[in-house]
């Protein structure tokens, strides 16, 4: 099979973290004798420093033809401190989102027992926890009408019906394929965009009498997440409640540096770690590969090579199990980013059984 697939590295330690990524896929390709033919773009501050935009349009088209994008991160803290920079490296971020309509950001969220140990909760708490959050990514307050004055300023969150049911969509069907259950977090007790989310949810769910629903209001879920996330196992939600409760969640995996992401839109298909720019670490070799090697992972069951994306979550789930593991998750012996890729390429298609780390 041959593949297109555009790497956006991006800022911090987004370089570091495609270019094993991409280490991974080759060996996936060399096994299966797939042709992946990588290019890159930029994008973010790097794309800043190199054009004054975080995004070019020719970066945009380059996406538009290729099968799927894998990005890396994005952020510059000398943007962040800067109320009044007009150029951002998240616009970059946005723009691409909004230019290929990925209106539907899928975060897979599983507590490893492997990490129990180190987890800020106790085992029983996040024991069982696999769950998937779709978060709405094209709409909402991200992109409605903003207005900037002297002594006051607005950010609309508007949502309009189709961007509403295309999701739940999504929503439903995944519920089915999972354990037909589906929760839809919002604030419809204050907001009309949320009240205009249930009805139209309500009323979709009655085409999947299978599917038990329940509502969660924003604050409550958020609670409901650390205290007991085994309930969940399908949420949707709107653009910034997905942003806030997918960092959350985070916590629960035991790391940032675990969860994979993809965006599902119109016009392709993005693929990239939940995790930032990281750029404290940047260049260090300390940064946790894992998250954006799974992102490469479920690029490849997008693109039903469902035997190869199994390959490389054995590989990650044995490097869990044996610790090989980055500074965060393995402070005693710590193993750097590249001895974590390595490991994870040196185990794919192999019968995992044992075998020494050289
Ligand atoms: C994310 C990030 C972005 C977001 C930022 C970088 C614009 O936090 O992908 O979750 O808020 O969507
Ligand atoms: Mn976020």
């Amino acid at each position: 099979m041959e593949k297109r697939i555009h790497l956006l590295p991006g800022d911090g330690i987004g370089p570091e973290v495609i270019e094993q990524a991409k280490n991974v896929l080759s060996a996936i390709a060399t096994k299966y004798k797939h042709i992946f033919s990588f290019s890159s773009g930029l994008i973010g501050a790097a794309s800043i420093d190199a054009h004054g935009v975080p995004l070019t349009g020719e970066t945009i088209e380059d996406c538009k033809n290729s099968d799927a994008i894998l990005l890396g991160a994005i952020g510059d803290p000398k943007y962040d401190n800067d109320p009044n920079a007009t150029v951002r490296p998240e616009q970059g971020l946005l723009k691409l989102r909004k230019s290929l309509d990925l209106y539907c950001n899928v975060r897979p969220v599983k507590a490893y027992k492997a990490l129990s140990e180190l987890s800020n909760f106790k085992a029983q708490v996040i024991e069982n926890v696999d769950m998937v959050i779709l978060r709405e990514l094209t709409g909402g307050i991200y992109f409605g009408q903003k207005e900037k004055g002297e002594s006051a300023a607005s950010d609309l969150c508007i949502y309009h019906d189709y961007e509403i049911n295309r999701i739940c969509k999504l929503g439903f069907e995944l519920a089915q394929k999972r354990s037909n259950k589906l929760c839809l977090v919002d604030k419809a007790n204050v907001l009309e965009s949320s009240r205009l989310w249930r009805k139209l949810f309500q009323k979709m769910a009655e085409n999947y009498p299978d599917v038990e629903v329940d509502y969660l209001f924003i604050d409550n879920a958020a609670m409901q997440l650390i205290l007991n996330p085994a309930q969940f196992d399908v949420i949707v939600t709107s653009n910034m409640f997905g942003d806030i409760l997918s960092d959350e969640a985070s916590v629960l995996a035991g790391s940032l540096g675990l969860l994979p992401s993809s965006s599902i839109g119109t016009f392709g298909k993005l693929y990239e770690p939940v995790h930032g720019s990281f750029p404290q670490a940047k260049g260090k070799d300390i940064a946790n590969p894992i998250a954006t090697i799974l992102s490469a992972a479920i690029m490849l069951k997008d693109m039903n090579l469902e035997e190869e994306a199994s390959d490389i979550e054995q590989a990650v789930n044995y490097c869990i199990s044996n610790n090989i593991l980055t500074k965060e998750l393995n402070p005693d012996n710590p193993y750097t980013g590249s001895e974590v890729s390595s490991f994870i390429i040196s185990n794919i298609g192999e019968q995992i059984i044992s075998k020494e780390f050289a």
